[in-house]
């Protein structure tokens, strides 16, 4: 009932490495709970507001609750949580959710990448590779994401893939305790000329070996 679920997708050479999407796995934990507790600054700007300190919900042994949650969505086929590898190490996630099958089919996508990686292009391959998935094997047709108006890095990434604006949403979301404005950026399958992953490629961003 999840068509291309499960799968690993690239890898996309970038400047900083070779980027690869698997899905979430159990073992996990660690990995998990060390990138997230020391990405606390960077991540809590753009983040839902959770229950309890970042470092109590970033705990491992948090994962295991978190991951069988990820697991059955994914197997019902409302989400795709994708671990983003660079040359095979764990160093972010990306997820599809909400994902809505008949007349609409659409999703949003979501990422985040291990700060000590970030300005290389790793997180616009993750995003190209998962476009690439979610109008292809996935079926689907639209893809929105939402972003703050001050996370430049994020809505430079969606642009580069050819996300548009498609305008505000006001008090859209409970971000670091507060109902913060997002510009929602979108993208329909016949706006991709070849693949995202080829886009990338074509502007020099990226290349398949
Ligand atoms: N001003 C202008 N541009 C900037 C700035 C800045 N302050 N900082 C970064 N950029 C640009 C970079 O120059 C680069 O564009 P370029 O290739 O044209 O030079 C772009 O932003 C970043 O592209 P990548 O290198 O592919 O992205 P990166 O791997 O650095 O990851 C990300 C970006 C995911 C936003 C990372 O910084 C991160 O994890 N941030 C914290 C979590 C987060 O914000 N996640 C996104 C939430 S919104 C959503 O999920 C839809």
């Amino acid at each position: 009932i999840n068509p291309g679920w499960p799968a690993t997708l690239g890898p996309l050479r970038t400047q900083g490495g070779a980027v690869a999407l698997r899905p979430v796995k159990l073992r996990d934990a660690k990995s998990w709970s060390d990138l997230r507790i020391r990405n606390q600054n960077t991540l809590l700007p753009w983040e839902p507001t959770g229950i309890g300190s970042w470092a109590e919900r970033h705990h491992p042994s948090a994962w295991p609750p978190l991951y069988s949650v990820l697991r059955s969505e994914a197997k019902r086929g409302t989400v795709l949580p994708f671990v983003i590898e660079l040359d095979g190490q764990y160093i972010g996630q990306l997820t599809v959710g909400n994902i809505q099958r008949g007349a609409v089919r659409s999703a949003w996508i979501g990422y985040w990448v291990d700060a000590q990686h970030v300005g290389q292009g790793i997180a616009t391959a993750a995003v190209a590779l998962g476009v690439d998935h979610c109008f292809g094997p996935v079926g689907l047709h639209r893809l929105d994401a939402t972003v703050q108006p001050a996370n430049v890095a994020s809505q430079a990434v969606l642009t580069k893939i050819g996300f548009r604006r498609e305008g505000l949403l006001e008090r859209y979301m409970d971000v670091n305790k507060r109902w913060r404005d997002h510009i929602l950026f979108a993208l329909t399958a016949e706006e991709v000329v070849g693949s995202a992953a080829e886009t990338l490629v074509r502007a020099g961003r990226a290349s398949f070996h």
